[in-house]
Parts: C-alpha cells; structure tokens; sequence
C-alpha cells in the first residue's frame, strides 16, 4: 500500500475511534497481500503449527470449546514478507492511534486463527475480566467468495439493542475499542481464516 494511502486510511480509523469507538473497511487489503497471508497460514496449518485457542490469561488460562474452538498461531516478522508487512501496517496504526487520540497504545500482538468446519467463539469481551492490556482490536479476514450460507460472520454489539453482522470476507478491516464492544463469530460452515491483533497499554 502506497505511504499516502496509508496515511488517508489510518485518518478515517483514528477518527471513526475517536468518534464511535468502532469500524469496518470492506476489502481494505489488496488481493496479493490478502493471498500471501493466506498462503502463509495455510502451509503453517498443514504443518501443525497452530494450537487451540485458549481463554483468559496467566493462571486464569484455560482452553473452553463450549467458548470457542478455533486455533491461533501467533505472529512473528520472520515466518515472511505478508507477516512483516501486516505487523508493519499494525505498528503504523499504533503510532497513529497515539499521535492522534494520544492513546498510549504501547505493545501488539497477532495471530492467526483458523475455524474449521462448525466453529465458533461464543459473545464476549477482548478484555478478559478487565485484567487484559488490550484497548484496541484489529482484525482482518483471509477469505475469498464468502458467501451468506457461509455463516461465520463477526456479530459486533454496537450498543445493547443493536448488532452488525460482518462477513469475514478477504481484506476487510475490522477494527474496534477492546473494552467496550462485545462480539462473537457465528458457526462457520466453511474453513473461515483471520489475523486478530491488538494494541495494548503498558502492563
Ligand atoms: C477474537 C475474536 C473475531 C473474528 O479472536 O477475540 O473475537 O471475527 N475474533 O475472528
Ligand atoms: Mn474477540
């Protein structure tokens, strides 16, 4: 993605947090990087380099597939280039987000998740029992052609009588407040693939 872009899309981001805490940019990443992605999780999964996700942290860490039964691999800059670029765009919203909102967003951490076949990850808070770092939740989908039947959508609670369904459909950008938007991913009938990040606060 060109600098100037990326400046104008990390403007809308800081401003719609600023001034609804959440949004969403369908197909924001471009198809190649969306595919390197996606290639990298891939041949990672089939090497058996992801493990069940788990809920809350520390002592409280606990794998619950009654909550969610999806399986991560956290990031690194070295498993390539898509992985660098991606954990370079998550460092430039970081920089962004405390230059304008003077967020104190000082950490981030990513990974990837693979849902197979009827998973899910039931409605809940990132901030697991306010004992989490995270402020800000940033996601993306690594899904081509996902259509409705699919399920599988991100369901983010925008208020307590209110919800926006979001397919996770390749290159959309999801981002939102940590502590303030419950959310929960429907049943996928389809192998649904995701990068997850936050930014969080000083522990
Ligand atoms: C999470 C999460 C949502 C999604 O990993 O905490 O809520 O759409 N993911 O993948
Ligand atoms: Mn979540």
């Amino acid at each position: 993605m060109p600098d100037f872009s990326l400046q104008v899309a990390l403007t809308q981001i800081t401003q719609a947090l600023a001034e609804q805490g959440w949004l969403v940019l369908p197909k924001f990443f471009p198809t190649n990087h969306v595919q390197a992605l996606r290639a990298q999780a891939l041949s990672a999964w089939q090497a058996g380099e992801f493990h069940p996700a788990a809920i809350g942290q520390g002592a409280n860490k606990l794998q619950n597939f009654d909550i969610r039964n999806d399986s991560v691999l956290w990031l690194e800059s070295a498993q390539g280039e898509a992985v660098a670029y991606y954990l370079d765009f998550l460092e430039q919203l970081r920089l962004a987000l405390n230059s304008e909102l003077f967020l104190g967003v000082f950490e981030s951490e990513a990974h990837f998740a693979v849902y197979p076949r009827a998973s899910f990850y039931k409605k809940h808070l990132d901030n697991f029992r306010g004992r989490s770092t995270r402020l800000v939740t940033v996601i993306t989908y690594l899904n081509h052609a996902w259509q409705a039947e699919d399920g599988g959508q991100l369901r983010l609670y925008t208020s307590n009588a209110a919800f926006i369904d979001i397919a996770p459909e390749a290159g959309s950008l999801v981002v939102f407040l940590s502590e303030r938007f419950s959310h929960e991913v429907l049943p996928a009938q389809r192998e649904r693939l995701s990068v997850t990040g936050w930014l969080r606060r000083r522990s």
